[in-house]
């Protein structure tokens, strides 16, 4: 479960610059829930997963996951428990290039350890699943975008983490891309995963596995449908 209480992030405080990009958020979802952020560009939902997802810290609020206040742990067991718990798909794919398929999907793995035999199974039968079994030993940059964003989703599932967080992550493929990559997300709750997704697209919006949709506005949310 991930609880989200009065959340607030300010950047560049005390400046100038100064912007509000949260303000106030209280939220909470629970394990095994799919929850949809919707809302314009600039309205927070980047800012709000990158909390959630302990990749940045609130300016002022708690978040809690699986009963863990994300906002007292020091920078070193937060990186573990960020590889542990959360599995990330960013709006683009970031596979790095030169790299072949299967080892990006193994990146996440590589501070624990060298990738041993069964995690590269793991990674294999996760690019299978995924329809890029014959990929696996291609070069990153030879996929095309549906391809790399599929990849992308085997490298956030590789740890198999409860949570998945996904920014966006049909922005950049055409509608039955989208589509094929949306019905993949509707896959994982079935495994028990949590899945916050931040969306433009109707097309995940309307997919019959969200649970929930949350406008956002202002660095707000404004209903919870
Ligand atoms: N590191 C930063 N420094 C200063 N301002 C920032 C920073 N990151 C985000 N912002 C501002 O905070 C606001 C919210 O940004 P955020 O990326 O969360 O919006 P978003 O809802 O994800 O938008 P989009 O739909 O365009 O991705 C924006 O106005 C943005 O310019
Ligand atoms: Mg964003």
């Amino acid at each position: 479960m991930i609880v989200v209480d009065r959340v607030t992030k300010i950047f560049d405080r005390g400046r100038p610059e100064e912007f509000t990009a949260l303000s106030g958020i209280s939220l909470t979802i629970a394990a095994g829930e799919t929850v949809v952020l919707m809302g314009p560009s600039g309205s927070g939902k980047t800012t709000l997963l990158s909390i959630l997802g302990a990749l940045c810290r609130p300016t002022s609020g708690r978040v809690q996951v699986a009963g863990r206040d994300l906002t007292r742990m020091p920078e070193r067991s937060l990186s573990l428990l960020r590889r542990r718990t959360f599995g990330f798909v960013f709006q683009q794919p970031h596979l790095v290039r030169g790299l072949r398929v299967i080892d990006n999907v193994l990146l996440p793995a590589l501070p624990v350890s060298d990738p041993e035999e069964g995690l590269r199974e793991r990674a294999r039968s996760l690019l299978e699943r995924l329809g890029l079994g014959c990929r696996a030993e291609a070069r990153a940059e030879s996929l095309s975008c549906g391809e790399a964003q599929r990849a992308a989703l085997a490298r956030a599932l590789i740890l198999d983490p409860p949570i998945v967080i996904a920014d966006e992550p049909t922005a950049h493929l055409d509608t039955a891309r989208a589509a094929e990559l949306i019905s993949l997300l509707a896959s994982l709750p079935a495994g028990g995963k949590t899945l916050v997704i931040a969306s433009h697209d109707p097309l995940v919006a309307e997919a019959s596995f969200v649970e929930r949709i949350l406008a956002m506005r202002d660095g707000r949310i404004l209903e919870a449908g």
